[in-house]
């Protein structure tokens, strides 16, 4: 059990006009924050500036390539964050564009630490994002946690207030996740220190 309460960043994976990304966001920093050992950050994507046209050496060889000055805040949150929640949605079978160049820019930010999701479309609940994100994050050297939580057809289970309609069962597996979640963070964090 550490002391100092882990930092835990929820990110906001979707960035389009009119998105549902920061109801899930809330709902499960909410969730969250019902353990007193997580500070939470929630980090909106839409608020930084990630162009698509790369640094010219990865962040894998070169850790602190220019960014633009609108992508500093985002990368110093990212880099103080010891555990992180992704919120994404399914967009054709996939996670958003956005979120993919955010973790491109970045590289030591994202290393030897642990990360859940949280996903919801259509159908697919954002199990196909979340499937094709833990291969990517395995490459950035980054632990994805077993446990996760979906949201099939969102929009039935939310009401327009942003609560959900029965929120017992997505509540049990949220806690089910932070759990695992806080365990691996707490071990990485204490590997990390040690590496360091
Ligand atoms: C470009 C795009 C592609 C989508 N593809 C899928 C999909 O493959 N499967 C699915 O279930 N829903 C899909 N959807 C529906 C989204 O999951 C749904 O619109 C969701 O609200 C998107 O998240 P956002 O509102 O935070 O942007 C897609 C939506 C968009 C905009």
């Amino acid at each position: 059990m550490t002391t100092t309460p882990l930092r835990l960043a929820v990110i906001v994976g979707s960035v389009r006009e009119g998105r549902f990304g920061p109801v899930v966001a809330s709902w499960i920093a909410a969730q969250a924050a019902r353990d007193a050992g997580f500070e939470i950050d929630v980090i909106d994507l839409a608020e930084a500036e990630i162009p698509l046209a790369l640094p010219a050496v990865p962040p894998a060889m070169e850790p602190n390539p220019p960014r633009p000055a609108g992508m500093r805040d985002l990368s110093e949150r990212l880099g103080a964050a010891d555990a992180f929640i992704i919120v994404t949605p399914d967009y054709n079978r996939s996670f958003p564009a956005s979120l993919k160049a955010a973790i491109d820019w970045h590289f030591t930010q994202w290393q030897g630490k642990a990360i859940a999701f949280v996903g919801y479309s259509g159908a697919s609940g954002g199990l196909l994002a979340i499937e094709q994100l833990r291969q990517v994050f395995n490459e950035l050297d980054a632990h994805t946690v077993r446990e996760y939580v979906s949201f099939p057809r969102y929009y039935l289970l939310f009401g327009e207030d942003g609560q959900l309609h029965a929120p017992e069962e997505p509540e049990a597996q949220a806690q089910a996740m932070l759990g695992r979640l806080r365990w691996w963070a707490e071990a990485l964090t204490a590997a990390r220190a040690v590496a360091a």
